[in-house]
């Protein structure tokens, strides 16, 4: 912990929930002792966001998001834990603690040190006779050495202790490395470097911090990249690729890519406001980051089908943040990379200048699917194209589409604007069904929402999940015996709740959504939320317990003789390489 317990524990009784929440959400008491509104972190025209005061707690049955109130901070201003924990002090008066010589800051600054100097190492490298393998291939890629240098790109030798070797001698233990995902543990208990041959890009955070890496392989081979894992300092669906250098831009609009290459070539041809992902699809996190420094965000994934469907799914969460959302069509290329040394910077910037907002876009997605010369096809674009036109927020909008959409199909405007107002019709007032089905349900629902049925097993998560509410709630029993290891686990994000827990009870500490929020990530804290919603008998809570226990092992043994297969299955599913 960075921060005591006790001043953790006053800042919270000092910052109410209600309170807080109700400086964004306009909150209302509905059924019981729970307050509704409109959840912040979706939208949705019926409340299904609630706010318990007994239980300090949020939680939305919408999403599926909830926390403590210094999990609602962090979400909705888009701030770390250490930084919300400010912004509440600061709220409520409170003198933040003496954090200078805390142990958690403390390792935290020294991993950030770690990072820097391996960065260091790695750019030394492209002066080496070893690094010349990395400076042709930079030159066959035409990556400049200015860009090499604006990036902190380096080489990672091909060779098993380099990095290792030069961070000892610079006074960097095994144990440091290990922890900031730079070597890795063989078998013999010795360490071998993380990243080796490889075209080394640094992450860098908004405040010029290296958090992490993300490798290349020269040339072709797999894994093609590979990135830190995630660490104290890494968090790889809170941050961005360059976002240190596009937060400068003076170009008013963040252009969103997905490859490393992509954004570098991309800033060596003048365009300085480029960012990617970090191997993931974008995440709300990212775009909330990204809404901090624009209001106008210009998607340049690559052009294949992949890269078009992580496009629309990015287009949704920006648009749920206001931020207005083009999309660059990359005729001819595989990727903005490929187009540029293609067709030239003056070429993209054309396509940057002329790019169709999303509605043209989806608009000519649907257009390619038909061949509009034929007339079997001429209806099926009809439809589907009338659809789109129905679902526009707006009647101008409609409007003007609809007559494109006639004009495409060759028919007169009023049978696409006559047919759209017919749909829009039938889709509101389907909508204000389901609304109306949703608002029952939300009234009804058992707490827990059911998340149950996102499980794997769900037979053992029921019961992983009991393990974890029983603890919570009863802290006593972490003496139990037989307590289950977080390996038996077949939930992997309950099996990190469980083991955060399991661990603070183990060295006597409390836990509360406040203790817990250093350490679960935001979605480990909602589903925590979530689940001690479920009712638990606390009358027989040692029974409850080992039936848990029971039931878990239980599942544990029967799914071993199966996990070959699922081991194998996984193997496939890493192939496609792209959330490690
Ligand atoms: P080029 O093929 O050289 O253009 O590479 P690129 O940098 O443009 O990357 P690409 O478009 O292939 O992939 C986009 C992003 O996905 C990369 O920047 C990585 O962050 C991630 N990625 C790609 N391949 C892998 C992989 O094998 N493993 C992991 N963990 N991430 C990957
Ligand atoms: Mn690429």
């Amino acid at each position: 912990m960075a921060f005591p317990e006790n001043f953790i524990n006053e800042l919270t009784e000092r910052n109410d929930i209600v309170e807080v929440v109700s400086s964004y959400v306009r909150l209302s008491k509905k059924s019981g002792s729970n307050l509704f509104g409109l959840c912040p972190f979706h939208s949705e025209k019926t409340p299904s966001f609630s706010v318990s005061p007994d239980k300090q707690i949020y939680h939305c049955f919408g999403c599926g998001k909830g926390g403590g109130v210094i999990n609602f901070v962090m979400e909705i201003e888009n701030l770390s834990f250490p930084e919300a924990v400010e912004f509440l002090a600061k709220r409520a008066g409170m003198p933040m603690p003496e954090e200078t010589n805390d142990r958690e800051s403390r390792r935290r600054a020294r991993m950030l040190e770690l990072n820097k100097a391996a960065a260091r190492f790695f750019y030394e490298q492209l002066s080496t006779p070893a690094g010349q393998a990395a400076c042709d291939y930079m030159r066959k890629r035409k990556l400049s050495p200015a860009t090499a240098r604006n990036f902190g790109i380096g080489f990672a030798p091909d060779t098993w202790d380099s990095l290792t070797e030069a961070m000892k001698s610079q006074g960097f233990t095994e144990q440091e490395l290990a922890e900031a995902g730079l070597v890795r543990r063989g078998k013999s208990g010795g360490v071998y470097d993380t990243f080796r041959n490889r075209l080394m890009f640094p992450v860098i955070d908004v405040r010029g911090n290296v958090i992490g890496f993300s490798g290349r392989i020269l040339g072709d081979g797999e894994p093609k990249y590979m990135n830190s894992p995630e660490t104290l300092v890494f968090n790889k669906s809170r941050n961005l690729f360059a976002l240190n250098l596009a937060k400068k831009s003076k170009c008013g609009y963040i252009i969103l890519s997905e490859g490393n290459i992509d954004v570098a070539s991309l800033h060596q041809a003048g365009f300085d406001s480029a960012v990617a992902s970090l191997g993931t699809s974008l995440t709300p996190e990212q775009a909330r980051l990204i809404s901090r420094y624009t209001d106008q965000v210009v998607i340049a994934y690559d052009n294949d089908g992949a890269g078009i469907k992580a496009a629309q799914r990015a287009i949704g969460i920006l648009e749920k943040l206001d931020l207005k959302v083009k999309v660059l069509r990359l005729e001819g290329a595989k990727d903005p990379d490929e187009f540029i040394k293609l067709k030239g910077p003056e070429a993209f910037r054309k396509l940057l200048e002329g790019s169709e907002d999303q509605i043209d876009y989806r608009l000519r997605a649907v257009t390619e699917k038909y061949d509009l010369s034929s007339d079997g096809d001429k209806v099926a674009f009809l439809k589907e194209a009338t659809e789109l036109v129905a679902r526009l927020p707006g009647a101008v909008e409609r409007q003007v589409y609809a007559m494109r959409v006639a004009s495409m199909a060759g028919v007169p405007e009023s049978v696409v604007a006559d047919e759209a107002q017919r749909r829009r019709k039938r889709l509101l007032s389907s909508a204000r069904k389901a609304q109306e089905r949703e608002q029952t349900r939300v009234d009804r629902a058992p707490p827990g929402g059911g998340r149950t049925g996102r499980y794997s097993d769900p037979a053992s998560a029921a019961a992983e999940e009991g393990v974890i509410r029983l603890l919570y709630l009863e802290p006593s029993l972490i003496d139990e015996p037989g307590l289950p290891d977080t390996e038996d686990f077949s939930q992997e994000s309950l099996g990190r709740i469980y083991s955060a827990i399991r661990d603070r009870l183990r060295r006597g500490e409390s836990v509360n959504t406040a203790t817990l929020g250093e350490e679960l990530s935001g979605e480990d804290m909602s589903l925590l939320v979530s689940l001690l919603q479920k009712p638990e008998l606390l009358s027989r809570s040692r029974q409850s317990l080992h039936d848990y226990i029971n039931k878990i092992k239980e599942r544990r043994e029967e799914s071993s003789q199966s996990s070959d297969l699922r081991a194998l299955a996984n193997k496939y599913r890493e192939k496609k390489g792209y959330e490690g």
